[in-house]
């Protein structure tokens, strides 16, 4: 049967349909032409970039290039010349070690010279050991240091003393506080001691420039001091009485001039010796600056407060005088005001005061009294050599071994072989000691020569070895501290001993002296000679060792004012103690004799050239 014929209406809806289907084909198609129109343009416009893109590349990497052989040439520009720099310093150290090995070499021949002739099991060190050995060098700010606390010291030194001082306002014209501590520790007191050290510091002071306006309140202050001595040396206390001159032994009184009646370590007969040694300073001192007051009427009332012949005595320094040349082989206490005997430290300021009494009272025309004193002195002196330990060391008094005491009377002076190895043992002591001072020492080799001689430093100084007295009590065993005024002292007798040395244009080294200088050496590249055996040679001008040895009392020297230096506070305040684990200033505040005892070190250290 035929396909049914297409009707007409579905033929017509067919062809429609191609119609739209044509049209929406020419529609894609034109969208399709506008798109690859686009995607074209956006290749065309993209290459564009990257072709930009990769110039710029080119450009830095051109940059790049030159930029890295700037480099190139600044480095190599920059290690030459820190090689040249380098190559010199290598050279220089080159040059200085060869000339440490040449010395340490030198070194080690005079040290094996020197074991064989050493009864010592005593190990050589290797020369590396030798290379390694620092020698001491003072804080470069030392200097600065101690300028400044000079002036802290005048101050606050006067600030103790009335009158004028700031901190004594309330006490009687011519009193020296010993502290302004009135409570833990109370040291409100004016002490016959502290006193008269204090006035040998300010007579100092007043000497440097008479016509000063600082001289001028020295001289108020003196007077004072005078009138008021002459006062106390007759009040009625503890001690005794003016008539038999027993009264005199009283250590201190209160601030008002009045006697203290509290229990206390009396007598102490180092009081009177050192107001004498004070005032017979202050009176040559005023007698050096009035020149033509010796022979003026006025002189003779000036003169008379302080010494004249007559008996019973009426001037202050007679009456010291007296009582001194009749009671110095009675038993006392000490300056440490603790053990009853006869002390050393007592009768080195008695034999002084003594000495130069007999010169005063000759002086005087008082020539009895000159010819007493002197043998009493001579006497004294005899006393004296008692005090000398063959073992090594001064005793404090008869049968009680201690180090310590300030020396400056006319046996045993500061220079002394007998002072130096007392000093040398009392620092050793109290190095090994006090915590605070067990610093490192000087490098191995010096370590090993302690086991020989122990290289001498400066370290804190406290009054004797065993003192238990910790400024506040005395309770507990091996309390104590080192102390300001014992330190600077140490420091006063080596540029003392400096100075003498200078002055005589000699060093003498004996067997007694010998291991003082031995130790003082021995962190240097100087050596004592051990031969003759026993030493006994007389050094020069010429010789290396004499000069070594005058650098290196100045440089120990320093050492200990060191060590006050570090632990004074930042305004440079000193007060008796400090402590020997912390290092902190303890006891008293601001100790008068503190201030007083350094500026006679600082005195000593300008004396030398
Ligand atoms: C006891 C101490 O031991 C002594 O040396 C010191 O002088 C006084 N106390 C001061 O208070
Ligand atoms: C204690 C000392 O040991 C003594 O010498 C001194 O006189 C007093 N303190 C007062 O400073």
């Amino acid at each position: 049967m035929p396909p049914p014929p297409l009707h007409r209406a579905a033929a017509e809806r067919f062809e429609r349909e191609l119609g739209a289907r044509d049209e929406q084909i020419a529609h894609l198609t034109e969208l399709l032409e506008t798109a690859l129109a686009a995607a074209s343009h956006g290749a065309q416009s993209a290459q564009n970039d990257i072709a930009a893109l990769s110039a710029g590349i080119t450009e830095l990497t051109a940059d790049l290039g030159r930029a890295r052989a700037r480099i190139a040439e600044l480095v190599v520009s920059v290690q030459t010349e820190d090689y040249e720099e380098q190559l010199a310093a290598c050279r220089e150290r080159a040059e200085a070690l060869e000339e440490e090995v040449a010395d340490a070499e030198e070194w080690n021949q005079q040290l094996e010279r020197q074991l064989q002739e050493l009864p010592l099991d005593f190990v050589q060190q290797p020369l590396t050991d030798a290379l390694s050995t620092g020698k001491l060098s003072s804080a470069p700010s030392l200097d600065t240091w101690l300028k400044k606390e000079e002036a802290v010291a005048v101050d606050r030194l006067l600030a103790n003393v009335a009158p004028g001082g700031r901190n004594a306002q309330d006490a009687t014209p011519g009193t020296v506080i010993a502290s302004p501590s009135r409570e833990h520790p109370d040291y409100y007191f004016q002490w016959v001691r502290d006193a008269a050290i204090t006035m040998s510091s300010l007579v100092d002071l007043y000497t440097d420039d008479p016509a000063s306006p600082l001289a001028a309140h020295l001289l108020e202050i003196l007077d004072a001091y005078t009138s008021l001595q002459h006062t106390l040396q007759r009040t009625t206390n503890p001690s005794g009485t003016f008539s038999d001159l027993s009264c005199l032994g009283e250590p201190k009184f209160h601030t008002d001039g009045s006697a203290f009646t509290g229990s206390w370590g009396r007598p102490q007969r180092d009081g009177p010796p050192l107001r004498a040694i004070a005032l017979m300073q202050y009176l040559h001192a005023y007698n050096a600056s009035h020149p033509t007051l010796w022979s003026s009427e006025e002189g003779v009332e000036w003169f008379k407060t302080l010494y004249e012949p007559s008996l019973p005595a009426q001037s202050i320094i007679k009456a010291d005088l007296e009582y001194i040349s009749h009671n110095w082989h009675e038993s006392g206490f000490d300056l440490w005001e603790e053990v009853r005997g006869l002390h050393f430290f007592t009768a080195m300021v008695q034999l002084r005061a003594l000495r130069e009494g007999a010169e005063l009272a000759a002086a005087f025309g008082d020539v009895g009294a000159a010819s007493w004193y002197q043998s009493q002195a001579e006497d004294m002196e005899l006393f004296l050599e008692e005090f000398w330990d063959p073992k090594g060391s001064y005793r404090r008094d008869v049968g009680e071994r201690a180090l310590w005491t300030r020396l400056d009377g006319h046996v045993f002076l500061p220079h002394s072989d007998e002072t130096l190895v007392t000093l040398l043992a009392l620092t050793h002591d109290q190095r090994d000691r006090f915590p605070i001072n067990f610093a490192p020492r000087d490098g191995l080799f010096a370590q090993t020569l302690a086991a020989v001689t122990m290289p001498l430093q400066g370290v804190g100084i406290g009054r004797y070895p065993e003192d238990a007295y910790n400024g506040y009590d005395s309770s507990t065993p091996d309390a104590g501290n080192p102390w300001f005024l014992c330190t600077t002292s140490a420091a006063e007798v080596l540029y003392r001993t400096a100075a003498h040395i200078q002055e005589s244009g000699r060093l003498h080294v004996r067997e007694r002296g010998a291991p003082f200088w031995e130790a003082l050496l021995s962190a240097t590249d100087t050596w004592l000679p051990l031969s003759p055996k026993p030493p006994d040679r007389t050094y020069h001008l010429a010789d290396q060792l004499f000069n070594t040895t005058l650098a290196r009392l100045k440089e120990v020297g320093d050492s200990f004012l060191d060590v006050v230096r570090r632990h004074a506070s930042d305004e440079g305040s000193l007060s008796e103690q400090f402590d020997r684990v912390t290092g902190y200033e303890t006891g008293a505040r601001d100790l008068t004799w503190s201030y007083g005892a350094l500026l006679q070190a600082l005195r000593a250290r300008e004396a030398l050239h």
